[in-house]
Formats: C-alpha cells, structure tokens, sequence
C-alpha cells in the first residue's frame, strides 16, 4: 500500500448499522469501507451494505463458540485486506486475543463522553445523574471495556424534558458526524 492509498476499513455491526452508513457515505481518498461484518446474521445494517454492493460478512457465534467465531471474523477481515476495524453498534465482546492481533487499529463509537458511563444505558444514566450534558466519543480499544485512548467527542445538552430516546436520538445525530472525521484522521495518522 502507498501513502496515497485509501486505509482499508472493516465495520463491525449487530443491529441497524447506521454508523456504518454514515461511514461509507463518507468514504473517499482517506478510506473505504472493504467489509461489512455482523455477529447477527439478521442485522437491519447486513441487508443495507448488500443492496450498497458492499462485501458481507455474517456468522453469529452461537453453537460454534468465541474462539471459532473469532477465528473465522479474523480470516475474513484478513482476505478482505482491512487495516482497521471500526466497531459500530458492535455489541459483543472482543476477546483479549483478538485485541491483541488488531492492537492499535480498531476504533469503537460509544454513546457517552467517556470515560464517563462505560457499558450499556449511558443516556438514562447520563439523565440520572442530573448531568448537563450526554454525548459521543470514538476511542481506541483495548482489552479494557471503552477504556483505550479518546480520539474525539461530541457533547449534546440536556434538556430538562428529556429521557434516553430524546437524548440518543440527538447523540446519533452527533455519531454519525463524529465518526467519520475523527476516522479520516485516525488512518492518516
Ligand atoms: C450507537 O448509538 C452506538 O454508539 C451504540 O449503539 C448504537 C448503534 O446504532 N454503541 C454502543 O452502545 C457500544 N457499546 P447503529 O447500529 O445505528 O449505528
């Protein structure tokens, strides 16, 4: 790969995938999205990137196991040629091995201004806490659950009649822009 070659870029989705979306639309000279991979061979986002013409992959790990899943996911991220991996709506768990082998190369987007509200329900925790604002962040990973280094964030005031489906649908507002600038600037680098 030269310099001037567009990053390669797997996204890894479970469910509607419209991060994914809004990272193939902003394909261009800094990436292209080379394979749309799920865990949920029924994902809403799946059928999308076939009908974009996209490369699939889909294999769910039930009945075969992490380690097999995980080795399967890997060879067809290799034979698709990716250089980075950005998870979107990705909701399983990597494995620490599998970290390892991508070290440095995957990104995930997460529904919170880390490092507050790791994990799940970030937007009704964001409200319960009385805190001013929710947001985005796209981060490193690392073995540690949202914990690798913030690469950027969105913020999104709260408002006072808000709850968590108010809230996040203003927050993916903010994903899908988030996304792909800091990714462009995360495979320049
Ligand atoms: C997004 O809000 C994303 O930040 C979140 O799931 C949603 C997926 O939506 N990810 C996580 O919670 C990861 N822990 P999408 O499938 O429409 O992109």
């Amino acid at each position: 790969m030269s310099s001037s070659d567009p990053a390669k870029v797997a996204v890894l989705i479970s469910g509607r995938g419209s991060n994914m979306q809004a990272l193939a639309a902003a394909q261009g000279p800094e990436y292209q999205v080379v394979l749309v991979a799920s865990d949920r061979p029924d994902a809403a986002g799946l059928a999308w990137a076939r009908t974009e013409g996209l490369a699939t992959f889909a294999l769910s790990p039930r009945g075969i196991g992490k380690i097999a899943y995980e080795d399967a996911l890997d060879a067809a991220l290799r034979a698709a040629g990716a250089d980075y991996i950005a998870l979107a709506g990705y909701m399983r768990l990597l494995s620490d091995t599998f970290v390892a082998r991508w070290r440095g190369r995957i990104v995930n987007i997460h529904p919170s201004l880390l490092p507050r509200y790791k994990g799940l329900d970030t937007h009704a925790r964001a409200i319960a806490a009385g805190d001013a604002a929710g947001g985005c962040s796209v981060h490193v990973v690392t073995e540690e659950l949202d914990g690798g280094e913030v690469l950027g964030r969105a913020e999104v005031p709260i408002r006072a009649d808000d709850d968590a489906d108010t809230l996040a649908a203003r927050v993916l507002a903010e994903e899908h822009r988030l996304y792909p600038a800091v990714l462009k600037e995360f495979v320049r680098a």
